[in-house]
């Protein structure tokens, strides 16, 4: 038997080559001395002879004490030394390595900073579930927050200027720090002709770890949050034993059974290696491994299984090719999580823009993603990268959508609003009527009226602001009123809540007042005399303009409100949901900010003034006779002409 011994880990400069030459030739007693350089070893016990040693003298004192170049924590080239051959076939993973920059290698780090050990040698892991070796250690190592959130060992900790919160709860830190591997890697291997043939991803490369570049599978992990990974396809022949097992053939059992039916399988992609891919090549496969199998001593039951990304297959009683009810990870797939070869931060997904990710060209969402070794035409079968973490066409489509065409055209829109009020402004100046403030003559908004106005406005403008900054990702603006994404979101939360409050509130209040009347048609014919005539207008209590204004804002205010909270509480939403409602929240809230900014213009500029009504809360006679007859006729002409209540108000 041979161990893994103390100097594998431990010596710098371990002679890794010269070990298994050793184990080659049957040397296992002296494969130590020869790898650590201690002594030469001849002689081959395989070819029946006795070793000889010759010791380096260079490495002992004259008391004769071994003086090595010993390394408490292991450096990182002797872990690599097993670890990158089987990595880099699994993940693509390499640790020293140009190509493939891993910044805590370039920031001297070693394995052992994030796969620590004691004296009882367990090493600290993770908790993926590719392997099933001593699971008591998982989730044992220093994962990416330990580190980079307590600033441990001198790990920065991340501001994530450019980043929404939400996004940091549902992708892990690898999803956006290793936006691609730069090392072919495989996409899986198939023994169905009885040879192992490894497929390479991305395809077209020769070989695992030729330099190509390539972006992670994305898939969820435990709590849904989306990590990389790649996803490892096989295909191959197994049986189904007693014991409902599958387990799989030896390559020379394969081996066997594919010299009988090799000529009913063809090479449809024309690579050389002929593809069991088509229904037919496998009942040919099915039925060869029955009579190749017969006699086999290690089964109990010989029932040949056709193992693949697209299902376990077998003959049932009538001889039809049927799939077997079997959950395929681990038997064709399995999901190796990629978590070295972090990039500089500078390189991590979304450090420029959004659509790095949501774009209709970006990988995350719309690369392809592998999900068979050989389709009908031989070739590797893919679907939407986006399709595994849920978001199939319609959502991809909204967000892309969303922030590829509606963002532009939004702000075009609102610019369109700025420059309509100005043109109007220019045309037709302000109205004549002056607006007397404090004149007590005629009370027009009571104190609760003015109260929800008051907080409606100025959380809406709060809104307005921090919603801007998060749908335009306005950095320069986050940076000079907030102290991180988190803020803005925070804000936008605790304003929004006031907004729904006084939403609902204002929906009541004004809700009579908001009643069209027949006179409203006139106002409308005369577009409120706002286009430039000067006779008299009709008008209620409100305007029909203003009746209008309430319901656009009762409806959307009422429709961001919703879309809102469901925004807040996105765990309780499916993906496609949350895209579409985030959609709609920033399509409506573009739309209440051009009408709000129309309102306000009326409201101030172009009827100079009036906005005082909203601080004192009364008119004169003269402005509310012009300005809303109907209101004030009604008020002052059935009874006789009175004064003004002036109760007082505070
Ligand atoms: C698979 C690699 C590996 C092998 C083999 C191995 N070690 Fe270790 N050893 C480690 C790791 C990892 C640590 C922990 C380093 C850390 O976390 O700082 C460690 C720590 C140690 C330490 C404490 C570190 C120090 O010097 O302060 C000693 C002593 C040690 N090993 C001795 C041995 C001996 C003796 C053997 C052979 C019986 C052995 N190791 C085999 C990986 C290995
Ligand atoms: C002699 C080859 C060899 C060396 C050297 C070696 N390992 Fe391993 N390591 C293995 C094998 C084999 C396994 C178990 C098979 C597997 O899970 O892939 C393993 C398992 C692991 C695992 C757990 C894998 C899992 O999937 O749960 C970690 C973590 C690990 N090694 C880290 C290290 C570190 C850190 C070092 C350096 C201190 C190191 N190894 C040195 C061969 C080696
Ligand atoms: C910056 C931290 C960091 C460093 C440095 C690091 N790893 Fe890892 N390693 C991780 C993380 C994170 C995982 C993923 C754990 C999971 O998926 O749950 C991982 C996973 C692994 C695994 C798979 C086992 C598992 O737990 O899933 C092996 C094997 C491994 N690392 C070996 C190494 C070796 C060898 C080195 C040095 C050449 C190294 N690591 C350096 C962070 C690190
Ligand atoms: C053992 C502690 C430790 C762990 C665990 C760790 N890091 Fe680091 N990380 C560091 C240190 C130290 C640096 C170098 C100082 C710096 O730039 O923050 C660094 C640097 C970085 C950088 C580069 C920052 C820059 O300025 O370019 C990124 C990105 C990063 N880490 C992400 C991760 C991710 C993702 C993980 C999990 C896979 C992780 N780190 C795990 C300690 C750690
Ligand atoms: C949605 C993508 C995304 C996720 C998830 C993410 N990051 Fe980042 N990270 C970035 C971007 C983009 C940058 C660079 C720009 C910035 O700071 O906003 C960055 C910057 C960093 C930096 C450099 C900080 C600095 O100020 O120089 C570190 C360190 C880091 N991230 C670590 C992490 C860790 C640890 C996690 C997991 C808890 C994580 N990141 C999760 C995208 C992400
Ligand atoms: C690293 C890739 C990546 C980047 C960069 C990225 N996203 Fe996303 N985005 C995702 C993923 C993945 C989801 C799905 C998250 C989930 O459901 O778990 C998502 C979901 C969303 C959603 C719907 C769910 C939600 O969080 O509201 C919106 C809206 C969104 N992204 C907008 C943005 C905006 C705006 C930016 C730029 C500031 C951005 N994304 C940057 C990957 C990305």
């Amino acid at each position: 038997m041979v161990e893994a011994d103390c100097l594998l880990c431990h010596l710098r400069g371990y002679n890794f080559e010269e070990r298994i030459a050793q184990l080659e030739k049957g040397t296992y007693q002296w494969a130590v001395v020869a790898g650590s350089g201690l002594g030469i070893v001849e002689g081959s016990v395989k070819d029946g002879q006795a070793p000889k040693l010759v010791y380096n003298k260079r490495f002992f004192n004259a008391d004769g004490k071994v003086l090595l170049d010993w390394a408490g924590p292991p450096p990182s080239k002797n872990c690599s030394y097993c670890h990158r051959r089987s990595d880099v076939y699994k993940r693509g993973f390499t640790w020293a390595d140009m190509h493939n920059p891993e910044i805590h290698h370039q920031q001297g780090m070693e394995c052992v900073d994030c796969h620590p050990a004691e004296l009882d040698h367990q090493i600290h892991k993770g908790a993926s579930e590719v392997n099933r070796v001593a699971d008591e250690l998982d989730n044992t190592m220093r994962g990416c927050q330990e580190c980079h959130e307590s600033g441990f060992g001198g790990a920065t900790k991340p501001r994530h200027v450019t980043v929404r919160p939400s996004h940091i709860k549902r992708l892990a830190c690898e999803a956006c720090h290793i936006p691609r591997i730069q090392r072919a890697t495989t996409m899986g291997h198939e023994s169905t002709t009885g040879e192992l043939v490894f497929l390479t991803k991305p395809p077209g490369a020769n070989q695992a770890g030729d330099p190509a570049v390539w972006g992670p599978d994305y898939e969820r992990r435990e709590g849904g949050v989306v990590h990389a990974f790649n996803s490892f396809l096989m295909r191959w022949w197994g049986n189904l034993e007693e014991d409902g097992i599958i387990y799989p053939l030896f390559l020379r059992e394969q081996a066997a059974g594919w010299k009988l039916f090799q000529a009913a399988v063809s090479d449809d992609n024309k690579d050389g290696n002929p593809e069991v891919n088509r229904d037919d090549e496998i009942i040919a496969g099915l039925k060869a491994y029955a009579s190749s199998l017969h006699g086999n001593r290690r089964f109990r039951r010989i029932h040949p299984v056709h193992v693949s990304p697209g299902g376990a297959f077998h003959l049932d009683e009538r001889g039809r090719l049927a799939r077997l009810p079997y959950d395929l990870t681990g038997l064709a797939k399995i999901n190796f999580p990629i978590s070295h070869n972090v990039a500089p931060a500078r390189m991590a997904l979304g450090t420029r823009e959004c659509v790095e990710c949501h774009a209709t060209t970006a990988h995350f969402f719309n690369g392809p993603r592998y999900v068979n070794l050989s389709g009908p035409d031989g070739h590797p079968v893919s679907e939407r990268m986006g399709i595994a973490i849920g978001a199939g066409s319609f959502a991809f489509t909204l967000s892309s959508l969303h922030l590829e065409i509606l963002r532009p055209l939004i702000s075009i829109g609102i610019i369109l609003v700025v420059f309509l009020i100005t043109l109007h402004y220019h045309s037709y100046g302000p109205k004549r009527i002056p607006f007397v403030p404090y004149s007590h003559e005629v009370k027009r908004f009571t104190l609760v009226e003015r109260g929800v106005h008051l907080f409606r406005l100025i959380s809406f403008v709060v809104l307005s602001v921090t919603g801007l900054i998060m749908a335009f990702n306005l950095r320069a603006w986050q940076e000079l009123l907030f102290a991180s994404p988190e803020q803005v979101r925070t804000c936008h939360t605790v304003f929004g809540v006031v907004f729904v409050v006084t939403t609902i509130l204002g929906t009541f209040i004004w809700f009579k007042d908001a009643l069209f009347a027949d006179y409203d048609k006139q106002w409308v014919r005369l577009i409120g005399g706002y286009l430039g005539y000067k006779g008299a207008v009709p008008a209620g209590r409100f305007n029909a303009g203003q009746k209008m204004f309430y319901w656009y804002t009762t409806i959307f205010g009422n429709v961001m409100s919703v879309t809102g909270l469901l925004l807040i509480f996105d765990s309780l939403v499916s993906l496609p949901a949350l895209v579409f409602t985030s959609t709609l929240h920033n399509l409506l809230g573009f739309i209440l900010i051009a009408g709000v900014l129309a309102h306000a213009y009326l409201g101030t500029i172009a009827n100079p003034g009036t906005w005082h009504v909203l601080v004192d809360g009364y008119v004169t006679r003269q402005w509310a006779e012009h300005h809303h007859p109907q209101w004030y006729h009604a008020m002052v002409e059935p009874a006789t002409p009175q004064p003004a209540d002036s109760e007082p108000e505070t």
